[in-house]
């Protein structure tokens, strides 16, 4: 097979084949990326995240030392002393894990302290937290939507978000685009029971920022609620990191704030913030929840810890933000096409499929780890190259990225 001719999408539904028949044809698409050296995907880190990592190269087996680019640890709190200190702490006093789900048994004062810690952060009453991101957002809107009621979503949304409303109506609205949401939200203002805008606070394969307040003011005036993704905006956005509703100076007001606890804060697992009634409600409602071990106590001791970090130690973000400057100037200098891009994540949009396969194979012979994207995670003309800035990159790290991409742009008849 010419893998060059397809994409992932191809092998979802191939019509009269059944789930063996498509995986084999699939192993078949998957082997020729192999071959092609185009296979971006799994690389084994034997060091874990950090600015520079020890990865087993997929094609030789032995290891390398790279330029880790795709992280989305951005203040570099997984290897914290203080937030690795604090999950050996929990895990020698409550030990490996929970016992069972949080409403049975499984509940410890860390989840609550946590719980309590996430919700002052964000600026809500309550909080839940979860044992990953996209059980989070997946697990609260199949709770919260059912047939009687509609979710209009902006058409970038996380995966998460689009899976949990599956048991819901559904409507798109174009990216970040104002007057589409308000042409749905007058549309369906007396048709449906509960509306519900959901947005990335800051959005995973473009990093532009949604106009929340403005989101905000729509919904509300059209008897909307607003439920935000800040997976990518939790440590990054704000004056104090609290993510967009302050970076929009409208903390409060958001109804529903959801998050991660992969990427700024270092760590695994999900959360939302929300009014203690709605919180009360998804502890019995959200079946990831009530049906599934609680958060092992190692993490949550962590993310307890790393969220005091993010307070107390500030440089880190005002770091992160000297990288992002100073890459996105250098880049927009070279002629790349960032997109809208305003933060940590940059989408180094390409449009040609085979430039960028070829690209991030040279990057990743140039021992610089970046992520190659193509349809379906973006539209079939934007395939890309992201990457991702963290706080302790330095501006060797970001030179020789920089004098990588110069090249290689002017190869490939880019820039
Ligand atoms: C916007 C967004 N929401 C949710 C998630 C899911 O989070 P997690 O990886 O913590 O499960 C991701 C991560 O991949 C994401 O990018």
């Amino acid at each position: 097979m010419d893998s060059t001719k397809y994409s992932l999408k191809d092998f979802y539904d191939i019509p009269g084949k059944d789930i063996m028949e498509k995986a084999a044809v699939f192993s078949e698409y998957s082997e020729d990326v192999k071959r092609r050296h185009h296979y971006q995907y799994r690389r084994v880190s034997l060091t874990g995240s950090g600015p520079t990592m020890e990865v087993i190269d997929t094609y030789t087996g032995k290891a390398r030392e790279m330029i880790y680019m795709a992280s989305n640890d951005y203040l570099n709190l997984t290897k914290h002393p203080r937030v690795i200190e604090a999950g050996k702490r929990a895990l020698e006093k409550y030990g490996a894990g929970a016992g069972s789900v949080p409403l049975l048994g499984g509940t410890l004062d860390i989840h609550c302290e946590l719980e309590k810690a996430v919700a002052e952060f964000k600026g809500c009453k309550d909080a839940i937290i979860y044992t990953s991101g996209f059980g989070s957002n997946c697990n609260t809107l199949l709770a919260m939507l059912g047939k009687s009621d509609i979710a209009i979503l902006d058409q970038y949304v996380h995966a998460s978000i689009v899976d949990g409303c599956s048991r819901t109506n559904v409507r798109f609205f174009r990216h970040n685009n104002l007057e589409a949401l308000e042409k749905l939200l007058v549309k369906f203002e007396n048709e449906y029971v509960t509306k519900l805008v959901v947005v990335d606070g800051v959005y995973s394969m473009d990093g532009d920022i949604a106009p929340l307040d403005r989101i905000v003011e729509l919904a509300h005036s059209h008897g909307a609620y607003v439920m935000v993704d800040e997976a990518h905006a939790t440590g990054v956005i704000g004056e104090n990191g609290r993510g967009t509703p302050e970076h929009f100076h409208i903390e409060g007001k958001v109804d529903i704030v959801a998050g991660t606890f992969s990427k700024g804060l270092g760590a695994v697992g999900g959360f939302i913030a929300a009014n203690p009634e709605l919180i009360e409600y998804l502890r019995f409602y959200s079946r990831g929840y009530m049906f599934s071990t609680a958060m092992t106590p190692q993490v949550a001791g962590s993310l307890r810890e790393g969220l005091k970090v993010i307070v107390d130690e500030p440089e880190r973000r005002k770091r992160l933000w000297d990288n992002i400057n100073y890459f996105r100037n250098n880049l927009k200098t070279l002629g790349f096409n960032l997109g809208n891009s305003q933060t940590a994540i940059f989408p180094l949009i390409i449009g040609d499929d085979m430039k960028v396969k070829e690209i991030c194979r040279r990057l990743d012979e140039m021992d610089i780890y970046v992520n190659p994207v193509f349809y379906p995670a973006v539209s079939r003309n934007l395939a890309r190259i992201r990457i991702s800035l963290m706080s302790e990159h330095t501006r060797e790290h970001l030179d020789k990225v920089l004098n990588a991409l110069e090249y290689l742009g002017k190869e490939y008849d880019i820039i």
